[in-house]
């Protein structure tokens, strides 16, 4: 097979330092591919007034295939200040680049998963039956709606007449939302395709059957949101009829799913969600395995643009730090649902091994393993550097 190139997309603060240790880790188990960076974040918001140049939409839509670091995005005043002077009387608005990626290919599906590592000194315990500490094994894989629902920014405020006019059409904003002034009236949409409802619903079954996982829990509230967690629920009822009879399909409301995820969360497999119940009930189940530095996810279009990364943001705070102390796995992880996707499953097993290895080892750590504060003194107190991390993930291969 042609060798192939991968668009490494480092981005702000923590980004670099932890996608060059996974390449580092890529490398070292014998991923043969070149990687061409592209430009994204904010230092090309300040120096060009786009944090997401079209060069760089060009080097994806060339290439397909990314690893992403992370962003740094800031509220509409603090990016307009930081413009450089001359782009400051253009009026350009800044947005995530993140999120104009996912609308710009159509990256609808995101998966995340959360699988704990024995020996994490993060994973979530409890008390069992006779008060003796268990430690469930969480494996569970979050699909997100990646695109639509209420992330989808068909948003106002103190709406336009025509706006107004067609809520006032719907007897319950009449009852409920007609005395308040409409400049006290705040609206958020929340739309649900068919289409797009179905490729996740499918990508989610697609999985369980791929991955041998027996049941699929969709985590949305289809008894209150009637119009789009109902459909999603019909449909899901339908699909698993018509092409899944082997897989279980159960309904959770995502509130009772956030408590049941520290009650039994060893039941679940692939979960299956909305936009931002699939943001929320992923987040909920990244902390039950030991948080940021562990979430990784993958994004993908159903055209076969597909991007990798980390959960975490840029974490500022770690950015300027001389030796990095920030803990690669979520990004490396990462890395291996890329391997997966392009159909290198023996090389992201060899990398899964040896993380597990050295999490089960317990001797290199990075300082959110040691339930320090992250400070520059972590290393001096026996915290691994990011580098010495991936060094330690290496050394196992
Ligand atoms: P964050 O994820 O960057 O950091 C929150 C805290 O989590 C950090 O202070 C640190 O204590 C910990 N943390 C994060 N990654 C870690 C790692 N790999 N190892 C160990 N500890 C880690 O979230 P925050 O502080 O809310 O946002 C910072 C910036 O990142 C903001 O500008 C935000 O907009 C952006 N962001 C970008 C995302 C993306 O690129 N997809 C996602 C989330 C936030
Ligand atoms: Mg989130």
């Amino acid at each position: 097979m042609s060798k192939r190139t991968i668009v490494t997309l480092p981005g702000d603060g923590i980004g670099r330092a932890v996608l060059d240790e996974s390449v580092r880790v890529l490398d070292a188990a014998g991923f043969n591919a070149d990687y061409v960076e592209g430009d994204i974040g904010w230092e090309f918001w300040r120096k060009e007034g786009n944090p997401l140049p079209q060069r760089t939409i060009d080097l994806l839509e060339k290439h397909k295939i990314a690893l992403f670091g992370a962003i740094t995005s800031k509220p509409k005043d603090e990016a307009f200040e930081e413009l450089s002077p001359e782009l400051k009387e253009k009026g350009l608005i800044y947005s995530s680049p993140i999120v104009g990626l996912r609308q710009h290919f159509g990256l609808e599906i995101c998966a995340r998963p959360c699988k704990t590592y024995k020996g994490n000194p993060l994973n979530f315990i409890r008390r069992g039956k006779n008060g003796e500490i268990e430690e469930p094994g969480v494996d569970v894989v979050i699909f997100r709606q990646n695109t639509e629902g209420l992330y989808g920014g068909v948003e106002w405020s103190n709406p336009n007449d025509k706006v107004y006019d067609a809520l006032m059409t719907h007897p319950k904003f009449v009852k409920n939302f007609s005395n308040a002034p409409r400049e006290d009236v705040s609206i958020s949409t929340r739309i649900f395709t068919k289409k797009r409802t179905e490729n996740i619903l499918r990508a989610a079954f697609d999985y369980a059957v791929k991955y041998g996982y027996k049941s699929v829990t969709l985590a949305e509230k289809p008894n209150v949101i009637r119009e789009t967690s109902g459909m999603m629920y019909k449909m899901a009822l339908q699909m698993q009829k018509n092409d899944y009879p082997g897989i279980e399909l159960w309904n959770t409301n995502i509130d009772a799913q956030m408590m049941w995820l520290t009650k039994n969360p060893e039941n679940y497999g692939v979960i299956v969600a909305g936009n931002m119940f699939g943001d929320i009930v992923s987040d909920g189940f990244a902390g039950l395995i030991g948080g940021l530095g562990f979430a990784c996810s993958a994004q993908w279009s159903l055209d076969g643009v597909a991007v990798f990364e980390p959960t975490h943001g840029s974490a500022p705070k770690y950015a300027g730090y001389k030796t990095s102390i920030v803990n690669p796995i979520a990004m490396i992880e990462s890395a291996c649902m890329m391997l997966d996707y392009i159909e290198e499953k023996t090389i992201s097993d060899k990398i899964r091994k040896a993380v597990a290895e050295v999490i089960a080892d317990g001797k290199v750590r990075t300082y959110d393993m040691m339930k320090m504060r992250g400070t520059a003194d972590v290393i001096k107190n026996g915290a691994a550097s990011t580098k010495e991390m991936a060094d330690a993930v290496i050394a196992k291969l």
